[in-house]
């Protein structure tokens, strides 16, 4: 077939295929009644799939020319001054969290023991990687209807060995980011925003308005495929800062001091000239190591698939808030059995999901049976409190290694009566109009 061809002509004839066989094989039928109707989903056309295969015909492999492109494109819808790729949101939340802890970072690094507010209703990766280290996780209450931190407790989690704060906004609504601000600004205490529910949701302070994830110090995204945009795996770091990005870059890339990306020597024109630690005088900067980091980058095939999502992007949130409204709209009159979510003053949030809260006399299990039954996906809050889970089972017995503060009973609530459903940008009226019938039916049984 490539006979007479060069590559470049090649490469096109074969990505015309990939577009064609794209439109024929994976666009999605219309939605019948009937049809479950996911929380989540990945939303993707040919220009995803031409990507992908693009990058891999190139056959780099690991991060190049998509990588760059997309974190300079997402740097550029956020806002801010630098973003790094990374394999997924989990390691997003490891690579923020341990860049604090650096020495570069003198007496604001975090150290073993040092606490971190944060809370026990959510996702655990956002927590793990102070456990993991040694710091000490410590567990505030959250509001309902907001499903966030209770800003009105954080004085209460202070201590002297309090460094940062760390919490996601929950399912796309942004937590009370004046009052944590100010908190961590007051006390000099670094503020991590995980983002990975929550991309492209907005927060007005001091009258700007800006994008979550880029008001703390640093912000973390996750591209697992039922989050905001999907590369299969993937996530994000980012921030304003040039120390902090510095430092993220060493702990992504095996906790090198060198910055040269893959592939490329001495951009710095200092290669065998400097000093390091105790080191021999000119030893390869290539192979001098400032942290002990790890290796949490992507592949550029990830990337190419994600700068064809970041194209799509702003249409993604506009239509999750859409759906959410009219959802939000649809169920009004059943408010007098469930508690319905709330924006955050001053936000408009990128919503990943609807979430519900059963009234008392109402049962969260047997209601999220039912809308199962009638083929709608359903969620819980994650890991509810996540200290009641397996993991902690030793750190519950002895006491030790973690700390709450106060009663953590809307945590408990949530574990106990609250569930959501999808307001993914796939999803249409119609699916959004089954989903509340079912929802109402639920509680008339
Ligand atoms: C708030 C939050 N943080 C972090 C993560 C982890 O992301 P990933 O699945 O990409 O590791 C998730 C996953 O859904 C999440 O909801």
């Amino acid at each position: 077939m490539f006979e007479n061809m060069n590559e470049k002509a090649a490469k096109s004839e074969i990505l015309k295929l990939v577009a064609e066989y794209c439109d024929k094989f994976h666009t999605k039928k219309p939605y019948e009644e009937g049809d479950r109707i996911p929380y989540a989903s990945r939303v993707y056309d040919r220009s995803e799939m031409v990507n992908l295969v693009d990058s891999s015909l190139e056959f780099w492999l690991t991060s190049g020319r998509y990588t760059d492109e997309f974190e300079n494109k997402l740097a550029k819808y956020l806002g801010v001054r630098y973003c790094a790729l990374v394999n997924s949101g989990s390691s997003a939340n490891l690579n923020a969290f341990m860049a604090l802890t650096s020495p570069l970072l003198g007496e604001r690094a975090i150290k073993k023991g040092d606490e971190v507010i944060t809370v026990a209703a959510g996702f655990p990766t956002t927590v793990t990687p102070m456990i993991q280290y040694g710091s000490v996780p410590v567990f505030v209450d959250v509001t309902i209807p907001q499903y966030n931190i209770n800003v009105a407790m954080l004085e209460k989690a202070l201590s002297e060995k309090t460094k940062a704060v760390m919490i996601a906004h929950t399912l796309g609504n942004p937590f009370d980011l004046k009052a944590v601000k100010e908190f961590c600004d007051k006390h000099n205490l670094w503020l991590v925003e995980d983002n990975c529910d929550a991309l492209g949701s907005q927060y007005t302070i001091d009258g700007v308005t800006k994008f979550t994830g880029t008001i703390g110090d640093i912000g973390t995204s996750s591209f697992y495929p039922p989050h905001h945009m999907t590369m299969g795996e993937g996530g994000a770091v980012y921030t304003d800062n040039p120390l902090l990005n510095k430092i993220i870059r060493s702990f992504r890339d095996w906790g090198r001091d060198c910055s040269c990306p893959s592939g490329m020597d001495n951009l710095c024109g200092h290669r065998f000239d400097r000093q390091y630690g105790e080191l021999p005088l000119g030893y390869d900067h290539k192979y001098v190591y400032s942290h002990f980091g790890y290796n949490l980058k992507a592949t550029d095939m990830q990337a190419a698939i994600g700068c064809a999502q970041l194209e799509k992007f702003p249409s993604f949130v506009e239509k999750r808030k859409v759906n959410f409204n009219r959802l939000k709209a649809a169920l009004e009159e059943a408010s007098d059995k469930f508690i319905f979510p709330v924006a955050c003053e001053n936000s408009d949030p990128s919503w990943f999901g609807f979430i519900i809260t059963c009234k008392e006399g109402v049962n969260r299990n047997t209601v999220v049976d039912y809308i199962e039954k009638q083929g709608i996906q359903t969620r819980m809050l994650f890991a509810g409190n996540l200290i009641k889970h397996p993991c902690f089972d030793v750190m519950r017995k002895t006491g030790e290694g973690y700390r709450t503060v106060g009663e953590l009973k809307n945590t408990d609530r949530i574990m106990n009566d609250t569930f959501w459903v999808g307001v993914y940008p796939g999803m249409n009226d119609e699916m959004i109009d089954y989903m509340a019938k079912t929802i109402k039916e639920a509680v008339q049984q």
